[in-house]
């Protein structure tokens, strides 16, 4: 691993690690419908054995998880310890006894070829430095007749990078000078974009990586939050948390002034924040 890399792996796991203890718990609906959502797409099948790369909290892991049943098995890894604590103790709390978790490099599992029926990753493929080589040694895992299933967001060329449109106009792209490089627009174009932006190259990475009948499925999900408040709060414990610890103070606090008043003006009759966040489901065989 060159230094950059692995500069790029701390940052991300001390990110995870500082999240974790609220993560996906702080008044935002996001992860967890986005997660289930996923495994209808992947529709795990009792007595199968499943891989969730990046589990977090188990947003994915847990669901795919009761659906394969006692007979059945599912892995969750992660990079980040203290995502791997905390989903331990969501799957004892929800009383689901067949997952195992294990904190492991997504992008290099250590793990033996061909006994996985299902590799899933919700949100997390993107986070890894060389995704297209992660899903080749994906494929590597899964048995005849298994399959992937991701999500990412939809990437569009002049949108806030992970952030759906709505975001454009309130973060200004300047604030991205603040990042590492590794989050710079031409990285993120050259590492992101280029392979997930337009299905067709999407579905062309796939079928290098060893798969073939590749679905994209672009559909949104309705996010909520409790106000503009919570989301902003909510904010620190996912991938926007890079940003918010790069900027300095007072950047910070004229984003969060923005940012607030902004959201609460989307309340509907519900009271609640709504913010249309398009997600992309993606799902293939591994081709043998
Ligand atoms: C946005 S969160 C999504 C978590 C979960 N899948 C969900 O939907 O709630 C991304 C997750 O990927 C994990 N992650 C990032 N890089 C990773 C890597 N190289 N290997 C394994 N996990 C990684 C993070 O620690 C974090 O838990």
């Amino acid at each position: 691993m060159d230094t950059d890399t692995a500069t790029y792996k701390t940052e991300v796991t001390a990110a995870f690690n500082g999240a974790a203890a609220t993560y996906d718990r702080l008044g935002v609906e996001f992860f967890t419908p986005m997660g289930g959502r996923l495994v209808e797409f992947a529709a795990p099948r009792p007595g199968q054995r499943l891989l969730d790369v990046g589990c977090g909290l188990g947003a994915t892991l847990l669901p795919a998880a009761r659906l394969v049943g006692p007979e059945g098995s599912a892995l969750g890894i992660d990079i980040a310890e203290a995502m791997i604590e905390e989903a331990a103790g969501e799957a004892a709390r929800q009383d689901i006894g067949n997952v195992e978790l294990r904190v492991m490099d997504g992008e290099h599992p250590d793990l033996p070829v061909r006994s996985f029926d299902l590799v899933l990753g919700s949100y997390s493929v993107i986070f890894l430095p060389d995704a297209r080589a992660a899903l080749a040694r994906y494929a590597g895992l899964l048995r005849d007749g298994g399959r992937i299933a991701f999500t990412s967001p939809v990437f569009t060329r002049d949108t806030f990078p992970f952030l759906p449109p709505l975001f454009t106009d309130l973060i200004p792209m300047s604030l991205l000078r603040h990042l590492p490089p590794a989050w710079h627009p031409e990285q993120l174009h050259r590492q992101l974009h280029s392979w997930l932006e337009d299905p067709a190259d999407l579905t062309a990475a796939l079928r290098t990586a060893g798969f073939e009948n590749v679905r994209v499925v672009d559909e949104p999900v309705d996010m909520t939050a409790r106000s503009g408040q919570a989301w902003v709060d909510w904010s620190h414990t996912q991938g926007m948390r890079l940003l918010w610890q790069h900027l300095p103070a007072d950047e910070a606090a004229s984003l969060r002034a923005r940012l607030v008043p902004a959201l609460d003006a989307l309340r509907g009759d519900d009271g609640l924040v709504h913010i249309d966040v398009p997600v992309r489901y993606v799902t293939a065989e591994v081709a043998r």
